[in-house]
């Protein structure tokens, strides 16, 4: 388990000059125009509200034609005419693109992949973060542009890199590796000892004996070493973020009160753990793609949202990249329908985002993303997507009074990095159950029943909240599950998966029953696993709504001392407990052993929120209507009303609608696809 922000409490304030206003844009590429073009941005800008551009993110090769030479010109003009036009720039280091010379120069700082692998310049991101001349070159560069923009009246922020994500099995990254792995394990042969016992290197004659023997896990006949490889993952996000951490400290010293970000990918993204990166940026900055048009995606905003203001320790975050009109699903670029952008911009704005920035403001013509959506498409501005971003400008700027604003609940439901990474592990029990997934459905049952909820790491300060949802979480320190076995004495809620407390930190199994972590708190135990092969399914019997289905995992559970809510209803579980609840000190612990069907699911759920006392938003919201609220300093709050269905809705509400600049006062009424912001009176 990785060091967590913690959500919860009164976030602390914002550092200063993050937040002011809502920042509406996003990601210009002006090198790749001419004048003519420029100026037509300088209007476009100003008619769609545009006060927030993200500069120079791949313009290493331009502004560094050759190694130590500085082109910095062209730069200047950019950041005079935004500034000119009211616009703040965000400044990235250049750093995720190094230029073709830097190739033939240190040939080994390309990466290579775990097969062996060198991959070439002729894309983006080929560089070893771990290579020492690779890391002379990004800081180099990004030195110099913090002295020449520390005092641009243009620069708001710095942006380093771009999505940190890379991943590298070269030598340099081997030799790192060694270095991380003295730090955690100790030097030495006691050192060694501890790390063998931790990889479990007894089996297969894995033995280390001396340092120099450990590798990275790269291609190998057979199943990897799990220990191996969950601590390689550990190891790189720590590298990651030192490269990282290296350009901040130089942007800080060059350009004081300038507050620092980098562009996290949002909550799927498999190569860093965010908790620990989200305590060294002054404010967390989040890129989010959906991956569906329909139902799917609006969840996945609400829970993206949710994750970027937790990891943030809930402080406002800012959306950095979103894309326009366009989600790509299986390879196919499809539209969202007209209105999308507005709604879908203020389901991350409701849920605690103070910007809303797209990539990226005008479509390329040429290279590898030339058929990316932006702002301003092919063609031009007299378009659908245009008018949607000037329409999504107007409504921000008058939200402006919203950014600063916080969002608390009373659930939260655990994610955790290092389950997520070990259930990566191959020879597992199912390599279907993937921790998100199971986060994300029940985060996704809470938002379909209108009920707020956090993101949360196990090792976190859970006592702020009613309800836990522990998801999948796989592995579990001895100090985590002792946080969990504290919140439910204490009176807490928790609602526990399959797939739960299963392994240690190090992805050793707890053994004498599953989930060795947690058996007492769930009063359960279980001594087999019983995956679903895809498609299939088990039926549940009473207590879940008829019909009710597991999915995914089943296992031969027994009670032992848990009240069974449902029991499996055939096959070779026939009988055998599926749900069950447990009194625990003063809390409650639920425990499905499978994962139901959703309308199941939200039932439970409901069932446990309701046990723990925690009501949705707008308890009678009509269903496809997200409600959500922001509060302020004081007793200002703002009530954001988001209509997904093709049915106008009413819902009680009092104050002005920063939408309409109509005064509500009792009654919103919502036409279908409909939008409210309610600054309460
Ligand atoms: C990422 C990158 C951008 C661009 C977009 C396209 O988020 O940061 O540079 O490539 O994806 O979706």
């Amino acid at each position: 388990m990785r060091g967590s922000a913690t959500p919860g409490g009164t976030p602390p304030p914002n550092p200063p000059g993050t937040h002011s206003g809502m920042w509406f844009g996003g990601d210009y590429n002006p090198e790749q125009w001419d004048a003519a073009v420029w100026a037509q941005d300088d209007v476009l800008m100003r008619e769609a509200s545009v006060n927030t551009a993200t500069v120079g993110v791949f313009s290493w090769a331009l502004l560094e034609p050759a190694e130590g030479r500085f082109e910095f010109g062209w730069l200047d003009a950019v950041l005079d005419r935004l500034h000119a036009n009211g616009v703040r720039v965000i400044l990235a280091t250049p750093t995720a693109s190094p230029p073709p010379w830097f190739t033939l120069a240190y040939p080994d700082a390309m990466p290579v992949t775990r097969d062996g692998t060198r991959l070439w310049h002729g894309s983006r991101d080929t560089y070893c973060a771990a290579a020492p001349s690779y890391r002379r070159a990004a800081l180099r560069i990004a030195g110099e542009l913090a002295r020449r923009y520390a005092g641009h009246p243009a620069l708001a922020m710095w942006h380093v890199h771009n999505e940190y994500g890379t991943r590298c099995w070269c030598d340099h990254a081997a030799a790192g590796f060694r270095r991380w792995l003295r730090a955690r394990y100790g030097d030495g042969d006691h050192g060694l000892a501890a790390l063998n016992e931790a990889w479990g290197t007894a089996f297969w004659s894995q033995r280390y004996s001396a340092w120099e023997q450990i590798l990275p896990p790269l291609a190998t006949q057979y199943l990897p070493n799990p220990g191996q490889d969950l601590d390689f993952r550990r190891f790189w996000s720590d590298e990651l973020l030192a490269a990282f951490t290296q350009q901040r400290d130089v942007l800080r010293q060059n350009s004081p009160g300038i507050p620092v970000t980098t562009n996290f990918m949002g909550p799927d993204h498999l190569v860093v753990d965010a908790w620990s990166w989200a305590r060294e940026v002054d404010v967390v900055a989040v890129d989010h793609y959906l991956s569906s048009a329909g139902p799917r995606g609006l969840a996945d905003i609400a829970f993206c949202a949710d994750w970027a203001r937790s990891v943030g320790g809930g402080r406002p975050w800012l959306l950095m990249e979103q894309a326009p009109s366009v989600v790509i699903e299986n390879g196919l670029m499809v539209h969202r329908e007209p209105g999308r952008m507005l709604r879908d911009s203020l389901g991350y704005v409701a849920r605690g985002a103070d910007s809303v920035l797209f990539f990226q403001w005008r479509a390329s013509r040429s290279g590898a993303e030339m058929y990316h959506p932006a702002l301003v498409p092919h063609a031009g501005p007299d378009t659908r997507i245009f008018a949607e971003a000037a329409e999504l400008g107007a409504v921000l700027r008058r939200l402006a009074g919203v950014a600063g604003s916080v969002v608390t609940a009373d659930a939260a439901v655990l994610v955790d990095t290092d389950s997520r990474w070990a259930l990566e592990s191959r020879g597992l029990p199912s390599p279907h159950v993937r921790h998100l997934d199971v986060a994300r459905a029940a985060h996704a049952a809470l938002w379909r029943s209108g009920i707020g909820c956090d993101i949360a790491a196990p090792d976190a300060d859970l006592s702020r909240y009613r309800l836990v949802v522990v998801p999948a979480v796989y592995l579990l320190t001895d100090a985590a599950a002792a946080t969990l076995r504290r919140y439910t004495d204490g009176g807490g809620h928790l609602v526990v998966t399959f797939c739960s407390g299963i392994a240690d930190e190090s992805h050793r199994i707890r053994i004498g029953g599953y989930p060795g972590a947690l058996r007492d708190i769930l009063g359960i135990r279980a001594e087999e696993f019983h995956p679903l092969p895809p498609g299939t399914t088990a039926r549940l019997s009473a207590a879940t709504p008829t019909g009710a289905h597991g999915n995914l995992w089943t296992e031969r559970l027994r009670a032992e001392g848990a009240e069974i809510l449902a029991r499996y209803a055939d096959g070779v579980l026939a009988g055998l407990p599926a749900i069950t609840r447990h009194c625990y000190g003063t809390g409650t612990a639920w425990y499905l052993s499978t994962l139901p069907d959703d309308d199941a699911l939200d039932a439970l759920l409901l069932e446990a929120a309701s046990a723990a006392g925690v009501r949705p938003a707008l308890p009678g919201a009509p269903p496809g209507v997200c409600v959500t609220r922001r509060h302020g300093n004081g007793a200002r709050s703002w009530l954001f009303a988001v209509n997904h269905s093709d049915r106008a809705a009413t819902l009680p509400a009092v104050g002005v609608d920063l939408i309409t600049g109509r005064e509500v006062t009792g009654t919103l009424e919502l036409p279908p696809h409909g939008v409210a912001v309610i600054r309460d009176a």
